[in-house]
């Protein structure tokens, strides 16, 4: 019987615009890990129920939505704007679409695309829900206003227009959805790390995170 290692998983959470993603891509670059951004599944399910004319308030059509989707079109661009962004935090609520995603999320933390040894994954409930068997877990936040002016500038190198003051309430508004609902709310796992990214850049953030993934995955056993 040949025996597989067990795949090393990542799980990164926190609210929109703490620099989770960032950090997540680098360190699947670094250690060589696949990366899954689990928010484009709820914006991929929001999309397509916009798409097909039907509310986003609406669990059923919600949840056979995700249950149908395409992973093709999980890097459509399309993901990104504002109207997906709020249909996919209104869809996040329904436990039929939490439920219809979690198969395909913990498919991928167990057995990474390509045999790779390692994932990690990003959103608001992997340490808590989708892997909380996860070798590390990491809560990244920042201040509503860092975030907003990181999204402005993000929306700005795009050549996009932003207005701050509305950015910043509506991250408010989101925050409170997510983290209010009582489905998989956004909070820290209680072995998580907590990474307050208000005063970091990019780079310190990921050589922070890197000494403790390299503490346990170098970690020689007793
Ligand atoms: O991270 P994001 O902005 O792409 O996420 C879009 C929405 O999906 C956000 O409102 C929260 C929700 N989401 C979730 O509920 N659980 C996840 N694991 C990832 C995202």
């Amino acid at each position: 019987m040949t025996l597989i290692p067990p795949s090393f998983v990542i799980a990164i959470d926190g609210p929109a615009a703490s620099g989770k993603g960032t950090l997540s891509r680098r360190l699947a670059r670094h250690y060589g890990f696949a990366h899954l951004d689990t928010g484009a599944l709820y914006r991929a399910t929001g999309r397509d129920v916009l798409a097909a004319g039907f509310d986003p308030a609406d669990p059923y059509v919600a949840a056979r939505i995700a249950a149908a989707l395409d992973p093709a079109s999980f890097d459509d661009p399309g993901l990104r704007v504002e109207a997906v962004g709020e249909a996919a935090s209104i869809v996040a609520a329904h436990g039929g679409v939490r439920s219809a995603l979690l198969e395909l999320q913990r498919r991928f933390a167990a057995t990474p695309p390509g045999g790779l040894a390692g994932a990690v994954l990003d959103g608001r409930d992997i340490g808590t829900v989708v892997c909380p068997q996860a070798a590390v877990k990491f809560f990244v936040t920042a201040s509503p206003e860092v975030r907003a002016r990181r999204r402005v500038l993000e929306l700005e190198g795009r050549g996009l227009p932003a207005d701050e003051a509305a950015i910043r309430a509506d991250l408010v508004v989101r925050d409170a959805r997510d983290s209010e609902r009582a489905e998989a709310p956004l909070r820290p796992a209680g072995d998580a790390i907590l990474l307050d990214t208000s005063a970091l850049d990019a780079d310190a953030v990921f050589a922070a995170a890197r000494a403790v993934v390299d503490q346990r995955l170098f970690a020689k056993p007793e």
